[in-house]
């Protein structure tokens, strides 16, 4: 008697999840999307928050509404005619009672297959904040757990003409989680980036991966992964760059991997001055009949370190820098790309090249138009300040948020450092758990720089973080003139540390308030101040030859529940711009004339080779 004991169930099992923990749905179900025929589940979809879980406890996704002995059952929950919510977004802002809720909601929708479809079908999400329980035509089919990563599940078998999808979105910051309980950033709930259906044949290419791997010679080398239920027998693999009149085609082997390398002549390096990228297109063929194709727009590029300097296509270049969260004050962390430009348009104002995108990784979109617009990033997981670091759970979870994000950005040129963390405390468990993901990233993308923010040694004042020997860029977390007013200090760790890598300065900077009334350079917290920290802090960056790259903490003043003063009302005000990004706070320009001269000491000649 299900809904009996459903209800008994409902009220009288502590452990109630049991049935929800798995299958957990990880990377390896990501399918490449380029190209793809897909269809778009955005819009307006049913909404209610569900404090207590009902959901999952009373087992609502069941839609039970008759029980065993034909009697109606009274219903706690209503689909249909709860409110609407715009999916993407985030509950947050939908309505001001929801600002702080944070625990699980409901959202649900139907949607008709009138597509008669032969191949097998996936749900795609960009991300979901943080846990997300899908439900489809009342069968449990997963759990995805990271709050930043896109995930795919295949729906084929479960789907009819109509179709009812509930997804349960839990953002209950939990110990055990990636960021665990404490960040300085507001954690937001809901189905923030796209949702679509994707539609791939029986047989079909799973991913594409494309990197530049010796500048001198052009190869180019491109792996892919077929997807088949059955042994690939006839099948053939063509890789196509029109413009630069490539094309191979060669047979692919039974376990459906391919791996190939081909050659470039003339190739136009892509770079920040000239963001140059190349269609590129991928075709499955069967007897000659092509059954699969994906496309992507790539540009091609080398990242390496050498002598302490960052090269971009073989030559050294500073990393002209600003923190940047994912946020803005009517979209939260829904941003859109508009959005995104407007933060471009501004970074680049302050003649930045290099952004770090801070704690976890923001929307693709982010690295497509740097793709685009010719601006280079450090995407990270969040990894931030205590985690669980003894947890197995926890490392496997932080494994696959890592491998979700490499995954999904592998193509974009613009990324060129993973950073595996943020200001961890150096205890053993710490340095066990990040090695192991400073490795995992090298193994799974060895084209790219590996990083983390370090905390300095503020005993000895020395850059000496013991995870330092596993990353290829030291990047470097200080806040002198704020935390600690002591200037000498930071000259102490300049000048006496001797890096053998290059060193970003990964954040720095100060509050910075703006009052009508009388404010200026001593008074604790105001722009003045701000602008005169940062002057002292560039004038030292200027003077020590391992500093390869800056980025201020932080771009915009940004939404946190840690920041509660009296000038900061739920904001970090550190940004060089103000949160509703109309006003650019003094400091602003001190970047922008020590970036204005980096730039014209390095020179603008672009290599092409
Ligand atoms: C830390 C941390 C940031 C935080 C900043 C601050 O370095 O990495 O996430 O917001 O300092 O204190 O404002």
């Amino acid at each position: 008697m299900e809904i009996i004991k459903n209800f008994v169930d409902n009220i009288h099992n502590g452990d109630y999840k049991r049935n929800y923990r798995i299958p957990v749905i990880q990377e390896e179900t990501l399918i490449f999307p380029g190209g793809r025929r897909t269809r778009s589940l955005n819009g307006e979809w049913n909404f209610s928050v569900d404090q207590y879980d009902n959901c999952l406890r009373a087992k609502w996704f069941l839609e039970q509404e008759i029980n065993d002995e034909g009697r109606s059952v009274p219903l706690d929950y209503a689909f249909d005619d709860w409110e609407k919510i715009k999916v993407p977004g985030v509950w947050n802002l939908a309505k001001p009672e929801y600002f702080y809720y944070e625990g699980p909601a409901v959202y649900s929708r139907r949607f008709s297959l009138e597509e008669e479809n032969k191949g097998r079908v996936f749900l795609q999400f960009g991300a979901v904040s943080y846990e997300a329980r899908i439900f489809l035509n009342g069968t449990f089919l997963g759990i995805h757990k990271g709050g930043s990563t896109p995930f795919s599940l295949e729906i084929t078998a479960h789907l009819k003409a109509e179709n009812r999808l509930i997804v349960v979105a839990d953002n209950t910051r939990r110990k055990e989680q990636i960021p665990s309980e404490n960040t300085d950033w507001f954690l937001y709930g809901g189905i923030y980036r796209d949702v679509s259906l994707l539609f791939v044949p029986n047989v079909y290419i799973k991913n594409m991966k494309v990197s530049l791997v010796n500048r001198e010679t052009g190869a180019i080398e491109v792996k892919a992964l077929i997807e088949s239920e059955k042994k690939l027998t006839d099948h053939t693999l063509t890789f196509l760059i029109p413009e630069l009149n490539i094309e191979e085609t060669v047979p692919v082997s039974g376990d459906g991997t391919f791996t190939k390398i081909v050659h470039a002549q003339n190739l136009s390096l892509w770079s920040p001055e000239n963001p140059k990228r190349y269609d590129v297109i991928l075709t499955l063929k069967e007897k000659g009949e092509a059954k699969d194709e994906v496309t992507d727009v790539i540009g091609l590029r080398t990242i390496e370190t050498r002598d302490g300097k960052i090269l971009l296509n073989g030559r050294s270049i500073f990393l002209r820098g600003a923190c940047l969260h994912e946020e803005t004050e009517n979209h939260g962390k829904a941003v859109t790309k508009e959005d995104i430009r407007e933060a471009f348009q501004r970074a680049k104002k302050m003649n930045c090249n290099f952004l770090r995108l801070a704690h976890y990784p923001h929307t693709q979109w982010v690295s497509e138009i740097a793709d685009e617009e010719g601006i280079l990033l450090w995407e990270e997981i969040p990894v931030y300040w205590w985690i669980d670091f003894s947890n197995p759970q926890t490392l496997n979870d932080a494994r696959n948020q890592l491998s979700e994000l490499i995954s999904r950005d592998f193509n974009r040129a613009s990324v060129i450092i993973w950073s595996v963390g943020n200001e961890n405390p150096d205890t053993d468990d710490r340095y066990h758990f990040m090695k192991y993901l400073a490795e995992t990233a090298k193994e799974k993308d060895p084209s790219r720089l590996i990083s983390a923010a370090c905390l300095v040694d503020s005993v000895n004042l020395r850059i000496a973080d013991r995870l330092e020997s596993h990353l290829d860029v030291i990047g470097f977390n200080e806040y002198y003139g704020w935390y600690d007013p002591d200037y000498e200090k930071l000259t102490e760790i300049l000048n006496g540390s001797k890096p053998e890598k290059p060193v970003i300065i990964s954040e720095f900077g100060a509050d910075g308030y703006h009052s009508e009334n009388k404010t200026g350079k001593n008074v604790r917290g105001s722009e003045e101040e701000q602008e005169e920290i940062y002057k002292k802090q560039v004038e030292m960056f200027g003077k020590t030859e391992y500093i390869q790259g800056t980025a201020p903490w932080i771009l915009y003043d940004y939404r946190t529940p840690k920041r509660l003063g009296a000038y900061q009302k739920g904001y970090n005000i550190k940004g060089l711009v103000t949160a509703d990004r109309k006003r650019e706070k003094p400091a602003f320009e001190v970047m922008k004339k020590f970036y204005e001269e980096v730039r014209e000491n390095e020179g603008n000649d672009e290599r092409i080779v």
